[in-house]
């Protein structure tokens, strides 16, 4: 399934949301990375239908999510970043409700419903009410949902939030796993979600797109610009002041850190083979560098 989003913009009054973003996404997992505010699940919402652009295209497929939101709707699955439960409810009943309003016919839905339950790995639990559930679980649910009707295309927002790090893993895995027929869109703020498994990245800042590629390229933009150093912890102060830090560990009574810098920031420092986190940390550092260069 092909995603291809032309010159989108959104604004909430005079808030800019997203500003003129042109990107193309295809197969497997595709991870949109981005801090808090960066317009993440804005695109999202635009991509699921939810909510209009103030101005460019997108299109799921063949189809314009303008145009035909219907058939777009129908292409696809969606958990929201705050995805509402029904505490009350079994898992199953919450997906049987929910398949109801996918308009999946009752005959079907059972089957369905426990297909989806199946491949979530909570067949088990399928009795269960819903407000027991544990984070890992109720995410779990949540893709559970979004996969009734078979949908190509599956788009998950800030999935991993709130799990703690066991539960993170085994989701990383299972949307590794559901990736093998489907494209599956995911939003996080976490590099190390989407480092193992996604073929494609963008990376939003601010409401602009700030890289598009494969995790390689991403990695490779920090390439020269990353160095370990090792200094007395009185000196580290003035480091830290100068260069952005990517990582510390301090060990009797000094510092080692990996740090940001176009030259050795001192004698002694190590260069050192960028990772996608450093990848990451520096094409938002450039925009940021570049936002102050057109305030000064
Ligand atoms: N309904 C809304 N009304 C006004 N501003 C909003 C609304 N939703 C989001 N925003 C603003 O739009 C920007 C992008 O938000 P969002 O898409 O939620 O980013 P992210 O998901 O990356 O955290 C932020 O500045 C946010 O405050
Ligand atoms: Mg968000």
């Amino acid at each position: 399934m092909k995603i291809t989003i032309t010159q989108l913009t959104k604004y909430y009054g005079k808030i800019r949301a997203l500003e003129d973003i042109s990107l193309c996404i295809s197969g497997g997992i595709f991870g949109l990375l981005g801090p808090n505010g960066a317009g993440k699940t804005t695109l999202l919402r635009i991509l699921t239908t939810l909510l209009e652009p103030t101005s460019g295209q997108a299109r799921v497929g063949e189809f314009d999510v303008m145009k035909d939101p219907g058939e777009v709707r129908r292409c696809l699955g969606y958990l929201p970043q705050d995805f509402g439960f029904y505490r009350s409810l079994t898992a199953f009943e919450m997906l049987d409700y929910i398949g109801a309003m996918k308009n999946i016919p009752a005959r079907q839905r059972k089957e369905q419903v426990q297909a989806a339950l199946a491949e979530v790995n909570l067949l088990k639990e399928a009795r269960r009410k819903v407000g027991m559930f544990s984070g890992g679980m109720r995410q779990r649910l949540g893709i559970a949902q979004a996969l009734l009707g078979d949908p190509e295309l599956i788009v998950v927002d800030e999935p991993t939030a709130g799990l703690d790090p066991e539960e993170r893993i085994r989701f990383r895995n299972l949307l590794a796993r559901l990736a093998g027929e489907r494209t599956v869109l995911i939003s996080t703020h976490i590099v190390a979600d989407v480092e193992a498994s996604c073929m494609g990245l963008a990376v939003l800042n601010r409401g602009r797109l700030v890289f598009s590629g494969s995790p390689e390229a991403l990695r490779d933009r920090a390439r020269g610009v990353v160095w370990q150093v090792e200094v007395p912890a009185g000196r580290w102060p003035e480091l830290e002041e100068r260069y952005p830090v990517l990582s510390t560990r301090a060990l009797n009574g000094r510092m080692q850190a990996r740090l940001l810098s176009d030259h050795p920031p001192l004698a002694g420092a190590q260069p050192v083979e960028p990772g996608l986190e450093d990848g990451y940390v520096y094409v938002m550092k450039v925009d940021a560098d570049r936002k102050e260069a057109q305030h000064a």
